[in-house]
């Protein structure tokens, strides 16, 4: 799958997500073979106004490749010099956000509040296609409720306006993140364009990846929530979409390098207090998913480490954690082989 002259490595997409796949996320998931990872939503005039979290919220220039900077807003004016502002900054990619449902987002008019007026919706991805030379992508959801689900319609104008990829979250605005994400209409929007197609909800396994994609018909899958905690999913379900083979989840003794990188990552790129308090939910994800395979030990280090407030304590936790649990499938390989 291409979008403009990038080819991308697979296609499977890990998904923006405000406060999450900031840059030590993306750049763990990208190291782990991420077929392309967006940064979080930025709002446009800030960026330009720019604000210091905003702007460290959109770097990684020359990091990750291709770059993918996540605009959002409400007026052409700014969205075009947000867009410019990102290109400038090393923005490979700009991805276009009418999705984001949270109300302070909406009510500013902004996110999925733009699938409710198309013709407005569309003047701010032309202003934006025509203040850069990057390509420009769109993330939506099917529609604003279910009597307006315009997603399709929405592509086609985009495509028309020069929008070189769309990404459907199969939720309406007025669900949330409730109910389940239908992925069988992703199939209309699919049917109304000829740009590449990313289908996107609650995909939590390969068989959801392989499910959305045959009932989507679409050209990729992005992954949010579902890597949480394990940002190797992503490879996982690329090898199984390409061979129906299962990858194995890096071995303990890997898992235990990617955590504790990851957390240096977030130490470096915030500062100490920072980057400690928001590396926090990563560790906590990171053991859950660890606690399937040892519940006791994953659940007591957890409770652990939320409260320990000395970055190299923390350090020193994990890195006990995961040599004990690389041990301990050591020791289960040998008394198997035994
Ligand atoms: C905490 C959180 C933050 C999100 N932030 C963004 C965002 O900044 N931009 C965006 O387009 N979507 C955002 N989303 C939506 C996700 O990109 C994705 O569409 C949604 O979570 C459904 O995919 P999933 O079921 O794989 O998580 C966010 C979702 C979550 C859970």
């Amino acid at each position: 799958m291409s979008i403009g002259s990038h080819t991308l490595a697979s296609p499977v997409l890990l998904a923006p997500m405000a406060g999450i796949t900031d840059l030590p996320f993306r750049r763990c998931a990208h190291n782990l073979g991420a077929g392309l990872v967006v940064s979080e939503m930025v709002a446009s005039d800030e960026l330009v106004r720019a604000r210091p979290d905003v702007v460290r919220r959109a770097a990684g220039a020359g990091e990750v490749d291709p770059l993918v900077i996540q605009i959002a807003g409400r007026e052409a004016y700014w969205m075009a010099e947000g867009a410019r502002l990102a290109e400038a900054s090393g923005a490979d990619i700009i991805d276009i956000n009418m999705g984001c449902p949270a109300k302070a987002v909406t009510t500013g008019l902004s996110g999925s509040a733009l699938m409710r007026n198309l013709d407005h919706a569309l003047s701010l991805i032309e202003a934006t296609v025509g203040a850069v030379s990057v390509p420009v992508t769109l993330k939506m959801r099917t529609g604003w409720d279910d009597e307006t689900r315009n997603a399709p319609e929405l592509a086609r104008r985009a495509e028309a306006a020069g929008v070189q990829m769309v990404t459907v979250h199969g939720r309406t605005r007025c669900q949330f993140y409730k109910g389940r994400a239908d992925w069988d209409f992703i199939a209309r929007v699919k049917d109304a364009v000829s740009i590449p197609v990313v289908a996107n909800g609650d995909v939590l396994s390969c068989e959801d990846a392989e499910q959305i994609l045959a009932r989507s018909n679409a050209d990729g899958v992005m992954i949010g929530r579902g890597a949480q905690g394990r940002p190797w999913f992503l490879t996982q379900v690329a090898h199984y979409l390409k061979t129906g083979e299962r990858l194995a989840p890096p071995s303990w003794a890997e898992q235990g390098r990617i955590v504790s990188a990851h957390y240096r990552d977030m130490l470096s790129h915030y500062g100490n207090e920072l980057g400690a308090r928001m590396a926090r939910k990563h560790l906590v994800w990171y053991l859950e998913e660890a606690s399937r395979f040892f519940p006791d030990d994953a659940m007591a280090v957890k409770s652990e480490v939320v409260r320990m407030r000395e970055p190299l304590a923390v350090l020193a936790a994990i890195d006990h954690f995961y040599e004990r649990a690389a041990n301990a499938s050591v020791d289960a390989e040998t008394s198997e082989a035994a």
